[in-house]
């Protein structure tokens, strides 16, 4: 097979959702469909088990089994299919937010009893800053849930795009009975079960045939009769091109759990998502038919082996072949490296592999050569773009326990934030530095790998930071002008971008006020 013919095969995604709505069931699901798994129960993925929430020793433990499924590969009717892992905790957004930058498309899975949660509001916001193409998958129907009115208008409301229902629930929680295609037009019966596979499926002529009666009793007919009718005025056919584009989220109904609505929703899926997409480096659009390989690092892992101080780079392929035991360059260190060990992740293995396309996902072993965000090529200096730094949320100083260690806590920070870990803030005056975080778990995982991994002791104490605020100004004369008169407040970010600590939000308003020139961004990438 050839590029085109392996581009074509490949659909790389990852699956989003509000811890609980039903994101471990379904990928297992989806893996039992690929072969990959045997039976229900054998993903351990990065889910933090409930009473681990707040653990995060607990959690710790667990950053050892979710290296194995941040990536799960399977095939599936001719198709390879790359479906990686985002972590659910919110602590960790930032990692699941760079995995986004790795995916072409993405499910959302919304609880129907539920509906929409703050973790999918967050998690959309960055599907759409890329136009990501999303579809809905909405779970539970077993339970008693909204009305699927109600739920759409809640997605449209609060998620910011439209959505297409693609398929249509008859009744709901005791009384559900399952889902009318609106796709293929055919009707699929709900059985509870764990078990099965495969739903019953009837093809029906359509949807005014006596067959419907037959199947799901007058009443219920009548009413999905009605229904079709209406959701067919509403949103007529889909327009695919407007999901390529994300502007329009096709929504299916299911219960992961009993498995039903899963095998539509992957069907479906594999017809209408996109395979690997052109991507952007700081120099050009990059198309994954071209010959010469790229990719970028968009995660990486350290091992949990404090002995071998080796760690994973997870390398998403954009285009071009990807051959073992060939030399690559390394944009950011403006060098060739032989990549001599590369590995695939098919489900809960790990394998060797010798060659890898566009829209993989491989893994590299390394040894503190590769930071998140850096791109390989066959020798063009072009940087991937679109792995942005948000602005943390809580901030505090570093002060070193241990004097004695001071080059282990300088080490092992920085690698920590190679790793994406957390963000660190030098500020220029003085030696002063800050880490950010998203969720309080983070300090101390940090401080608890600090120790255990490189002997350093430090101590995090809060400090007055609302925001980090990189900026930038067209004048370079008042660019100046405002570093000088904020040298305080004034620091760098591992890239050595320069940023602004705002210490309040009625006061970075201010500055805002007083300097009109300046632009004040809220993520590294603007
Ligand atoms: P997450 O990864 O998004 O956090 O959610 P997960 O799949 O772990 O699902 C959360 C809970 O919801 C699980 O129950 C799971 O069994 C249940 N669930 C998933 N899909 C459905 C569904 O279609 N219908 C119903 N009624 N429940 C569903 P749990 O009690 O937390 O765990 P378990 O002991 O059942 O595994």
């Amino acid at each position: 097979m050839g590029l085109k013919e392996e581009i074509a095969k490949r659909r790389t995604f990852g699956i989003i959702s509000h811890p609980d709505a039903g994101k471990t069931t379904l990928t297992e699901k989806l893996l039992l469909f690929g072969g990959a798994i045997q039976k229900a129960g054998a993903v351990k993925s990065s889910k933090i088990d409930m009473h681990a929430r707040s653990d995060w020793m607990e959690i710790e433990k667990q950053r050892g089994i979710s290296v194995a499924t941040s990536v799960m590969a399977f095939e599936y009717e001719g198709m390879k299919v790359n479906l990686l892992d985002t972590p659910g905790h919110q602590d960790f957004a930032e990692d699941t937010y760079r995995t986004l930058t790795a995916v072409d498309s993405v499910v959302m899975v919304v609880d129907c009893v539920k509906g929409v949660e703050i973790q999918t509001e967050k998690l959309m916001e960055v599907c759409r800053m890329r136009n990501t193409p999303v579809i809905s998958f909405i779970n539970k129907m077993d339970r008693e849930g909204k009305d699927p009115y109600d739920l759409l208008e809640e997605i449209e409301g609060r998620l910011n795009i439209n959505v297409h229902p693609l398929s249509w629930p008859i009744g709901i929680g005791k009384n559900f009975k399952g889902v009318y295609s609106l796709y293929d037009k055919s009707l699929r019966l709900f059985q509870p079960s764990k078990q099965r596979l495969y739903e019953e499926t009837v093809k029906l002529s359509d949807i005014n045939s006596p067959d419907l009666e037959k199947h799901i009793g007058e009443k219920d007919a009548n009413q999905l009769r009605e229904d079709v009718e209406l959701l067919q005025d509403l949103y007529g056919d889909l327009d695919v091109d407007a999901y390529l584009n994300g502007e329009i989220a096709p929504v299916f109904f299911g219960s992961a759990v009993n498995n039903f609505g899963v095998k539509e929703l992957l069907d479906t899926f594999l017809k209408i998502s996109p395979k690997p997409l052109a991507r952007s480096t700081d120099e050009r659009l990059v198309e994954p038919t071209e010959e010469k390989f790229t990719g970028f690092i968009f995660k990486v892992h350290a091992n949990m082996d404090p002995k071998h101080r080796n760690r994973i780079a997870f390398l998403r392929i954009c285009s071009g072949k990807f051959e073992r035991g060939s030399n690559y360059y390394h944009t950011r260190q403006d060098k060739k490296f032989r990549i001599s060990q590369a590995t695939a992740f098919m489900a809960q293995d790990k394998e060797t592999i010798d060659e890898a396309w566009p829209g993989d996902i491989i893994g590299l072993y390394d040894t503190g050569n590769f930071k998140i965000g850096d791109t390989l090529s066959e020798g063009e200096k072009g940087t991937y773009k679109g792995i942005p730094s948000f602005s943390p949320e809580i901030f505090r100083e570093v002060i070193n326990r241990d004097a004695m260690k001071t080059k282990q806590l300088e080490k092992g920070l920085n690698q920590l934030m190679d790793e994406g870990v957390a963000q660190l803030f030098s500020y220029e005056l003085g030696s002063r530095k800050a880490v950010g975080v998203v969720g309080q778990l983070q300090f101390e995982v940090i401080q608890y790998r600090l120790k255990n991994e490189y002997g350093a002791s430090a101590d995090f104490v809060p400090i007055q930071v609302h925001k980090a605020c990189w900026f930038s100004s067209k004048d370079p004369k008042k660019l100046e002008a405002f570093i000088d008169s904020k040298q305080r407040h004034i620091a760098r970010d591992k890239d050595g971008k320069l940023v602004f600590m705002a210490e309040s939000r009625a006061w970075l308003q201010m500055v805002q006020d007083n300097f009109p020139e300046i632009d004040f961004h809220f993520t590294s990438e603007f």
